[in-house]
Formats: structure tokens, sequence, C-alpha cells
């Protein structure tokens, strides 16, 4: 699908130069590249968070290449049937180099369970959610905090290459800078915010005083296949998509006119790939912005995505969204500079917000 302009609100003025203009350094493999040379060499991954969205979305990837994976997981919100809807996409020889390890970060001897033998790791368990923190910053602070030492720990230990980890946009906090970039933040918004601050705090001392090799990626807001759409504190995009296909209300928390810089799933397997195996020495123990570089309102999104789906289901013809109060911890603008990416990683977003919704939206529309 062509990406359709008049709902982008912002392009980020960074990206005036063209794609083709950023050539990657020649340490610097291209996406495609690097996947051609994983095909035939092997390393071992950990992927924490394995049966969650953007765990078991790494998992189908690597495996897709002939990577060994080690899955680790709790299943405290990730789901089995992420990991059967992974296998059944694969051949039964790619699903045999995988191994889960069903555990808790909170127990350090589980992460070293789950190290053993790993040379990259792509760290995604977590408690994630604005408002699930602020209704229990303990949980939070615990699988988010202590649970994250206890895998760094674990990982430099286990002397693994690289341990590559979702940090979060949160970090922005009260700044108000627009574009966001990577060396300015402000205070943290919610002990959601708190706890992915305190992982990067983390990763850099252990980088500098332990020499592990750290990435750290600031996810934007991520959407894609096998994204939980319920519960209290699902996303905003699968949880609209199937409240539209079920006929249920749509809720908008303010006035709409909030605005996000959605991010499809693609464009982040893309850089966990890179993260993990880049070369170029000016591209480890940094944090980056994941994103696209474009800012969409919640209220273009709802229009974009009932102009989708009414063709498809009649009932939502004349649809309107519900506004209610704003949602406390939440920040009003979000928009990447995603140059740093660009430039140091080879960074190169396959998918606008347009071509990944119609991506998602043939996922959902098949899953509900
Ligand atoms: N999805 C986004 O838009 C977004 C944005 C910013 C950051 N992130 C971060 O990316 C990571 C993955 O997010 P997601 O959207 O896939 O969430 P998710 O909830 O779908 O996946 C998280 C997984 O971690 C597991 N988990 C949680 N606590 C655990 C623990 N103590 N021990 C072992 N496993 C545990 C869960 O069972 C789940 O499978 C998280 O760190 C999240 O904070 C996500």
């Amino acid at each position: 699908m062509a990406v359709r302009l008049f709902w982008v609100v912002d392009r980020n003025p960074s990206k005036s130069k063209t794609w083709t203009e950023i050539e990657p350094p020649l340490d610097m493999m291209t996406y495609e590249s690097l996947k051609n040379t994983l095909m035939t060499r092997s390393a071992t991954w950990l992927v924490t968070g394995v049966a969650g969205f953007i765990g078991s979305n790494l998992l189908q990837t690597l495996l897709q290449l002939n990577q060994p994976v080690v899955g680790l997981d709790n299943f405290s919100t990730g789901y089995q049937k992420n990991l059967d809807d992974v296998q059944s996409l694969l051949t039964a020889e790619q699903w045999s180099r995988f191994r889960l390890v069903r555990g808790d970060l909170r127990d350090v001897e589980a992460c070293r369970r789950a190290c053993v033998g790993v040379d990259y790791v792509l760290h995604h368990a977590a408690l994630g959610s604005v408002p699930r923190s602020i209704a229990d910053p303990i949980a939070t602070n615990e699988s988010n905090i202590d649970g994250f030492l206890n895998i760094l720990v674990a990982a430099r230990d286990a002397q693994v290459k690289r341990f590559v980890y979702a940090a979060s946009s949160s970090t922005y906090g009260d700044h108000p800078q627009l574009p966001k970039v990577e060396d300015q933040i402000g205070k943290p918004l919610s002990p959601y915010a708190v706890t992915k601050l305190v992982n990067e705090i983390y990763a850099e001392l252990f980088s500098r005083m332990y020499g592990i090799q750290t990435i750290g990626l600031r996810y934007f807001n991520i959407f894609g296949r096998r994204q939980d759409p319920s519960g209290a504190y699902a996303a905003v995009i699968p949880q609209w998509i199937a409240a539209m296909i079920q006929g249920q209300a749509v809720y908008i928390n303010g006035d709409g006119e909030t605005s996000r810089d959605f991010c499809y799933i693609d464009n982040v397997i893309q850089i966990n790939l890179l993260a993990a195996t880049t070369e170029n020495p000016e591209a480890v123990d940094q944090v980056y912005n994941v994103a696209v570089g474009d800012r969409t309102t919640l209220n273009a999104l709802y229009h974009h995505l009932l102009e989708c789906l009414a063709p498809r289901f009649p009932h939502l013809r004349g649809a309107a969204p519900i506004h209610r109060d704003f949602r406390s911890g939440d920040v009003r603008h979000s928009l990447a500079d995603i140059s740093k990416a660009e430039q140091r990683l080879g960074y190169r977003p396959t998918h606008r917000i347009a071509a990944g919704l119609a991506e998602a939206m043939e996922w959902y529309i098949s899953h509900l």
C-alpha cells in the first residue's frame, strides 16, 4: 500500500536526505547482506520475552535464518499460542533449533541457564505498559530492574558477544523537544519510564566496568502481528483493530491530537539483528531510537483504520470513537530522530505506518 501523506502530521526534518544518500560505511552490513550471511553462518541467540509480541517475532526470523535460539519466558504477559503460531510457519528442522527455558528473570539461576553457550542476547522480557506500572510499581520494578540486572550479570558471566536490550521512548519523559534525539532526555513520567532509564544506566556502567558490549533500543510505539489486543494494558493499535472488527466501542484518551511515531515490527527485527552483529566500533555501547520518523495523531490513526476496515466490516459504517479523559503518565507527542541508527547501524526502516498497518490488519482479521 502506498504511504498516504495526508495523515502524517509531521516529517522529521532530519530526514530531508534520502536513504540512498546515507551509504553505510564499509564495516556496516546492510540488512539484506546480513541475512544472507546468517543463513550460512550460525550463532546462538537468547531471546528473553520470547512468548511475547516482539520476542516471538524475533524468534520467527532467527529460526527462518537457521539460527539456534534459546528462549526465556515466564508467560506472565506472553502466550504459548504465540510460540505455536511461530512453529506453524516453520519447517520441523527450523523449529528443532529452538530451546525454551520456562523461567523468570527474577531468578538469577534461570537467567544463567538461559545464557549457557549464547553468543547474542536480545533481552525483551519485561512488564510493559505505563498504566500497569502506575497501578503496581513494585511488580514492574522487580521484572524490569531486578530482572534486568540478573540477566545482565548472567550474560556478562557467560561472556556473550553482545547484549542488546529493549529500552523505551518513555525515557524522554517530560523533555519537550521534537524530534527526540538520544542524548536529550527529561524527567520520567511513570514508574515504567524509571525502570527503562535504569536499564540504560546499568548497561552503560556494565560496559565501562566489565567490558560487556551493550546496545539499547529505545522503541517508540511498536505494532504488528501477535501484539496482544486484549486486557486493560493493550497497546492502542491492536486494541482498536480488535474492537472495530468485533463491533465494540473505541475509546480515545483525550482530544485525539496526542501523537506517536508508530513503528512496524519488521523494522524492529531489522535493528535487533544489525545491533547484535555490527562490527562498527562506534555503534556499540550506545542507545538508539527505533521508529520511523513520522508522527501520527490518534484521530488520524482512528480514521485510517476505519477507512481500511469499513469496506470489509459493514457494521463500521458511520462509526465514531468515544473520547474520554487523558491518561496519566502519557507523553503528549512523540517523534523520533532516527539518524543515529541510520548512520551507525545502517538501519533502514522498510515499513512506514500505512504499510505496516496493512500487514498487521490482515493478520488480525485472519486470527481474531
Ligand atoms: N511494544 C512496544 O511498543 C514497546 C515499546 C517500548 C518498549 N518495549 C519493550 O519491548 C519489550 C517487549 O515488549 P512486548 O511489546 O513484546 O511485550 P510483551 O508483554 O508482549 O512481551 C514481554 C514478554 O516478557 C515476558 N516476561 C515478563 N516478565 C518476565 C519475567 N519476570 N521473567 C520472564 N519473562 C517475563 C512476558 O511473559 C512476555 O512474554 C519489553 O521490554 C517492553 O518494555 C515495547
